[in-house]
């Protein structure tokens, strides 16, 4: 067998800066922008029933998987998977899911970039004071404005990709690492205090019966699918995210530990902005199946009348913003990093050139919502949402089948049992090995089948 490899790329300084950089890259837009809207559209509980279970089955050992991944091989995606098939002697051919993982990086990018422009826009609205006593009628009209805007929505587009180029070209470590640091605890009281304030609003009841009480009726392949889908997204799973940051997490850190760490932070954020925004959506008579603009239409009206609404608008846009920016940062680092080690070192070109193509790829996502609306990829689909559609539900997942696959069978059990370091829990181990090899890809692949209606094909049914 190799010696241990070392990072090229610098490392962490510890595993507590790992889980905050990992919680960094999984809580973000994807919590408190697509959680809300997508329990909203599909059904409230029963939604969240399914997503949890998701995340228990599906995320938690696949995010172990790739942290083992990153930290064994420890270089880009593309990089690390042809390292340990080369291990262990199998075609190098594995480091084809990396590049899977670019090209959906790049894609999620190109529309999660728009939407952080967003967070940026709102941000500098609540500068602006525009929230005082805004109605729920001028709230939408304020997002509608906006996204029917291609200059503004390519303006704020543009700069969230100028920030996001910034950290990474600078080699994240240090300024990522204190933002980080101040930034992920600030983001959670903020919540904590949105979803108190929402304790007390009249909605608050018919939030709870939305979010606790299951109707079934409202779920069909189509919902498991999305649920799987959010469950990949909201972890930053199946692109190699969660693998390269694992890439710089030092040895003596615990793999399983701290994927538990940054899979419970980010539950917890995803149902406590549910928590915060439904109380104001059902106080304030909107709709809960409004749709991607619900947070940015929701949370204006309460930072317009509450006392300090004022001043927690302008943090929670700036916050949110942070979020996105660290969540950002890590849909970016796999193809840099492989581009990095691919070229003469530069990160600074590497960097440039991603972010530049991630950009332009931005710009059509931008504009699919305004100027281009009638331009349809997929069937009622414009760019933005096949891009998200497709790279959400079904190159994540299937990225994280070949990485279940990947490590569950192709791996030597003893080396992957010695990178987790599981002597003192051997029942554990037998058991995540267990879920990784047959439950996970199992479920994904069921879901699939479901959602595209092939199980009723197989099955000869009608
Ligand atoms: N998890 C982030 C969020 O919830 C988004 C994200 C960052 C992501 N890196 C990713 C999603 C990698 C998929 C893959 O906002």
């Amino acid at each position: 067998m190799n010696e241990k490899r070392s990072s090229v790329h610098g490392e962490w300084s510890s595993g507590l800066i790992f889980i905050l950089a990992a919680t960094g890259s999984a809580v973000g837009l994807g919590n408190l922008w697509r959680f809300p809207y997508l329990v909203g559209e599909n059904g409230g509980a029963a939604f969240i029933i399914l997503y949890l279970v998701c995340i228990l089955l599906v995320g938690l050992p696949i995010m172990i998987a790739e942290v083992t991944i990153g930290r064994k091989g420890r270089r880009s995606p593309i990089n690390s998977l042809r390292l340990l098939a080369r291990d262990e002697g199998i075609t190098e051919r594995w480091s084809l899911v990396g590049w899977l993982g670019v090209v959906a990086g790049f894609m999620i990018l190109s529309f999660y970039s728009v939407v952080g422009g967003w967070s940026f826009f709102y941000g500098f609205e609540a500068l602006k004071g525009s929230f005082t006593d805004i109605t729920s009628d001028q709230a939408s009209g304020l997002f509608e404005g906006l996204v029917a805007s291609p200059g503004l929505v390519l303006l704020w587009h543009t700069l969230f990709m100028i920030v996001l180029f910034i950290i990474v070209a600078a080699g994240v470590k240090k300024g990522l690492q204190r933002a980080v640091t101040l930034l992920m605890p600030l983001l959670f009281l903020l919540l904590v205090g949105l979803v108190v304030y929402g304790f007390t609003t009249a909605g608050f009841g018919d939030a709870m019966a939305f979010m606790l009480q299951p109707d079934f009726s409202a779920i069909d392949g189509g919902v498991v699918l999305m649920a799987l889908g959010q469950a990949f997204f909201t972890l930053s799973l199946g692109m190699g995210a969660i693998m390269v940051y694992g890439a710089y997490l030092p040895q003596s850190e615990s793999v399983p530990v701290s994927s538990g760490w940054i899979v419970g932070m980010d539950t917890l954020t995803a149902l406590l902005a549910g928590l915060a925004i439904f109380p104001i959506v059902f106080t304030v008579g909107l709709e809960p199946g409004e749709g991607p603009g619900l947070v940015f239409v929701t949370l204006p009206i309460v930072f317009g009348e509450i006392p300090l609404g004022y001043l927690l608008g302008i943090v929670f846009f700036v916050l949110l913003s942070v979020a996105a920016v660290t969540s950002g940062m890590s849909l970016l680092e796999p193809a840099v990093a492989y581009l990095t080690e691919a070229s003469d070192g530069s990160r600074v070109k590497a960097a440039a050139i991603v972010a530049g193509l991630i950009w332009l790829l931005g710009i059509a996502a931008g504009l699919s919502l305004n100027a281009w609306s009638g331009f349809h990829l997929l069937p009622d689909m414009g760019i933005f949402d096949a891009l998200e559609y497709v790279s959400s539900n079904i190159m994540l997942p299937l990225g994280g089948l070949f990485v279940a696959f990947f490590v569950g069978w192709k791996l030597r059990t003893v080396s992957v049992a010695k990178e987790l370091d599981t002597h003192n829990h051997h029942r554990l181990f037998l058991l995540w090995l267990y879920v990784t090899r047959f439950v996970a890809p199992a479920a994904v692949l069921f879901i699939f089948l479901q959602a595209t209606g092939l199980l009723g094909l197989l099955s000869g049914g009608e």
